[in-house]
């Protein structure tokens, strides 16, 4: 960290959330007048940011010479709200991920087409299925040989991809909790050993396998990209060994930084490790993430509810707690606090360690374990930044607290 304060609160800012002449601005706006507009808590979501990371993403692959043959379908899982969804509707060629029979139904209210539209789901239920079968056009990613047989007795004759588990990730570093294939078994997707089993219950229902698809973490920077490559490399095998496959679907997991010492992920350096391995195929690339397009277009507004020392511990409380944004607790990846007044302007030697707690009875509803912020007594407001996704769509009514409201500027 550097010797002042404004390297620790400077690795967020950008042009569009950032502090000018001592205040807090989020997309073109003060952020105390968004508080004074729409009070706490709020997410406040910028939809020019969604637009522009969408763009990011296709401007690194066009650079590729997988140009003309990718498809980005946003994982709604990470944020569902209608109003961003109806946003990532107008961009140009985005489909969506979805992993629910009710996810699929908000996606087509939101204007998607069921054609641009992949399920990818584990734990796959008759009812699922007949729902599913509703929206003609949906293509199906089976996690499962139960998934082929649950889909193919309903849907024989269908094209399937099947979702396989290489037993080996790519996720944020030091985060298992976030890796879903690797040296522990997990339930998502088909081993490397069912493989063949599952060709063939395809072919008993007569679903031919057009597409293989892996998702193995989530989180995941420019440092873990080599890792990525050795992942795409372990899945190869599974296309090598489907002659029918005509795409591959990369999953999502691409990270944003969380705290000081991350570096953004370097989308060339990404784009690269995919045509290093798809360069030479014929093969139609898919990925889905949902982390990269929503999370830095969020943020999460608060009140100060208290400040009190219990021991050697400064406590800061604020108006919500954990059950509206689960991430920090449940992944233990921090949601930066910022106050609405500029804390680069405070010596870093000011600056005091800060734990910012919810309004939760539970022990793990902790916010953030050691912030480093200036003097807030007479603060009334701090804001959680990187609150845009895996935030509101995964929140509950624990305690009865879970109300909160969402806003979309432009
Ligand atoms: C199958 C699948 N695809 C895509 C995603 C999106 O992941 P991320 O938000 O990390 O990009 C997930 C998230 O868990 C997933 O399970």
């Amino acid at each position: 960290m550097e010797k002042n304060s404004s390297g620790y609160f400077s690795w967020w800012q950008r042009p569009d959330l950032c502090y000018q002449d001592d205040q807090l601005f989020f997309a073109g706006n003060t952020v105390q007048h968004l508080i004074d507009e729409h009070g706490t808590p709020t997410f406040v979501y910028s939809g020019q940011r969604v637009a522009e990371n969408i763009q990011r993403l296709k401007t690194a692959l066009n650079a590729t010479t997988l140009k003309d043959r990718y498809s980005i379908l946003y994982a709604m899982k990470a944020n569902r709200f209608q109003p961003l969804l109806q946003l990532i509707r107008q961009q140009k060629s985005v489909g969506i991920d979805a992993c629910s029979p009710d996810e699929v139904a908000l996606a087509v209210k939101c204007g998607f087409h069921p054609s641009q539209i992949s399920f990818t789901a584990g734990s796959l239920s008759q009812k699922d299925v007949a729902r599913l079968n509703e929206f003609d056009g949906l293509f199906m990613d089976c996690d499962s040989i139960h998934a082929i047989r649950t889909w193919g007795e309903l849907n024989s004759g269908s094209e399937i991809g099947i979702r396989v588990n290489p037993a080996i990730g790519v996720n944020r570093e030091n985060n298992d909790a976030l890796q879903y294939a690797g040296a522990v078994t997990t339930k998502f997707g088909v081993y490397k050993e069912q493989f063949l089993e599952a060709l063939q219950v395809a072919e008993q229902y007569k679903l031919s396998v057009t597409k293989i698809h892996f998702h193995t973490g989530c989180g995941f920077l420019t440092a873990q990209l080599t890792q990525l490559d050795k992942v795409i490399e372990t899945c190869l095998w599974f296309v090598d060994n489907c002659p029918t496959v005509k795409r591959v679907n990369v999953g999502g997991g691409l990270g944003v930084p969380h705290v000081f010492s991350d570096q953004p992920l370097n989308l060339a350096k990404w784009a690269g490790v995919l045509e290093k391995h798809f360069a030479h195929r014929d093969i139609h690339l898919e990925m889905e993430p949902g982390e990269y397009i929503a999370k830095d277009s969020g943020i999460l507004l608060l009140s100060k509810t208290f400040l009190e020392k219990k021991r050697q511990t400064l406590f800061l409380g604020v108006d919500a707690g954990f059950n509206i944004a689960p991430e920090p607790a449940y992944y233990k990846l921090p949601f930066q606090p910022a106050p609405l007044t500029d804390p680069s302007l405070t010596p870093i030697e000011y600056l005091e360690k800060v734990m910012v707690v919810g309004n939760i009875n539970e022990a793990l509803d902790v916010w953030y374990e050691d912030a480093l912020l200036p003097d807030m007594s007479d603060e009334a407001n701090l804001v959680l930044i990187n609150a845009g996704a895996y935030s509101s769509s995964m929140a509950s009514n624990h305690c009865m607290r879970g109300e909160f409201k969402e806003i979309l500027l432009d």
